[in-house]
């Protein structure tokens, strides 16, 4: 039976052509958002009319479609300044994804350490001795990009170090950040704990020794909402695949002076003002940041899933999923064998629970379920330190989205459940 805040869910997945499908021979129960979000036919259908009816280069070219898609293109970009309180469209930054998005922030800083950017980029220059400090628990894509960052620039490259559940503490965040701390870059809500950053006490101990803080929304953003300004942080980065938008766009949003100071990251076309065989000048931000030909019909369908996100209202999708993860919690908790990471029942976590199942490869339970007709994460969730640091090689992950249903998390435990069994690991120890 659906009931309570289950029954919009339940409406909501008619939107979802994915949804309706079964997987061996099972209704899909699709528990990995947290990697890509499924698409509803609206997102499908307004990327498909826009192929059929306005397709063109944008920015460039006098003819009618040109015109149209240029059109289509801005209007997508203040849809996404509006969803995330930017001060102004020219702060939002169509990247491929969030990756894409925290090499553009790296990259650049980057440059303007070899000199790049003339005097207004002044401001982004590391120093050797100059610190940049992320989380144990990053995904590798805010994680990598500092490390390069640290070694072509001559910064030190520093961490918060996690506890044993693998989460962090605003005092594990004070013990690490010094003087010399000039970027500070973290996860809004980790992809494998569902741990949501302590964002005001972050930006204040980063802003306190005059640090960039860099937000990683990508678990974020399509899940609570979020307001750029209030958050108080300087860059963020987040994926539309993650929000019912399509693979190949991502969004920067920097405040408006870094984003003027920041030298481009790619460069050729689109993005250039005058070029002679001697110099080039570039356009000022977002097209700065806009090398070449633009996903245009994606940003096109991203616009489209934020107004379907919005109908749908971020503050119950949060809910929804938060009330979801600690029953997936609770479930867990009952079940011999599993140690879930993260907080613990109760605390407050995002719509996502990983685990482990002693004596049985994440591998394994992520094909157990799947032959169930269950969607699950499995591996390391690109975030190898953090399961070094638990002590493991890999989780399985479960994450929900506002389709989730309360039917679907029970079917998830009550696989999970006979996980063990299965395996021949209850009898054996
Ligand atoms: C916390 C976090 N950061 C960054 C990323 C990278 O996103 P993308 O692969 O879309 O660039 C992910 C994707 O899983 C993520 O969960």
């Amino acid at each position: 039976m659906i009931t309570g805040t289950d029954s919009r869910s339940a409406l909501f997945r008619a939107d979802f052509p994915s949804l309706q499908q079964e997987v061996n021979g099972h209704p899909l129960a699709y528990l990995d958002s947290g990697a890509t979000a499924q698409r509803p036919v609206q997102v499908l259908d307004a990327e498909r009319t826009f192929l059929e009816t306005t397709n063109a280069a944008v920015h460039r070219g006098a003819h009618t479609l040109a015109a149209l898609a240029t059109e289509a293109y801005e209007d997508a970009r203040e849809t996404v300044a509006r969803f995330i309180g930017a001060g102004s469209a020219d702060e939002v930054v169509w990247t491929e994804n969030a990756t894409d998005a925290l090499n553009l922030i790296a990259y650049g800083i980057g440059n303007a350490t070899l000199g790049r950017g003339g005097p207004a980029a002044a401001r982004l220059v590391l120093e050797a001795g100059d610190e940049i400090v992320v989380t144990e628990a990053e995904h590798h894509a805010n994680l990598v990009p500092w490390q390069e960052l640290a070694l072509r620039t001559g910064a030190t490259f520093r961490y918060v170090p996690v506890r044993d559940d693998g989460t962090w503490t605003v005092d594990d965040a004070a013990s690490v950040i010094t003087a010399r701390t000039r970027i500070l870059a973290f996860a809004h809500v980790s992809n494998v704990t569902g741990f949501v950053a302590p964002v005001d006490e972050l930006v204040e101990l980063g802003h306190r020794v005059g640090a960039l803080v860099v937000l990683d929304a990508c678990q974020s953003a399509p899940h609570r909402a979020i307001d750029v300004q209030a958050l108080g942080v300087d860059f963020v980065a987040f994926s539309g695949h993650k929000m019912l938008g399509p693979t190949g766009i991502g969004v920067l949003w920097g405040r408006p002076e870094l984003l003027d100071a920041l030298p481009p990251f790619r460069t050729g076309g689109s993005m250039i003002s005058t070029v002679s065989m001697d110099e080039t000048t570039y356009l000022p931000a977002p097209q700065r940041f806009e090398a070449g030909t633009q996903p245009v019909s994606q940003t096109v369908a991203l616009a489209e899933a934020i107004r379907y996100l919005d109908a749908a209202g971020l503050g119950w999708v949060q809910e929804h999923e938060e009330r979801l993860a600690q029953k997936m919690l609770a479930g867990l908790a009952a079940i011999p064998g599993i140690r879930t990471v993260g907080p613990p029942l109760g605390v407050p976590r995002s719509g996502l629970v990983s685990f482990d199942v002693d004596g049985v490869h994440a591998h394994d339970v992520g094909q157990f379920l799947d032959a169930e007709g269950i969607a699950v994460r499995v591996g390391h969730h690109c975030a190898q330190p953090l399961h070094r640091r638990l002590g493991v090689t890999a989780t399985t992950r479960a994450s929900t989205y506002l389709y989730t249903t309360d039917d679907e998390v029970d079917r998830f435990l009550a696989a999970t459940a006979e996980v063990r069994g299965y395996f021949g690991v209850e009898r054996a120890r």
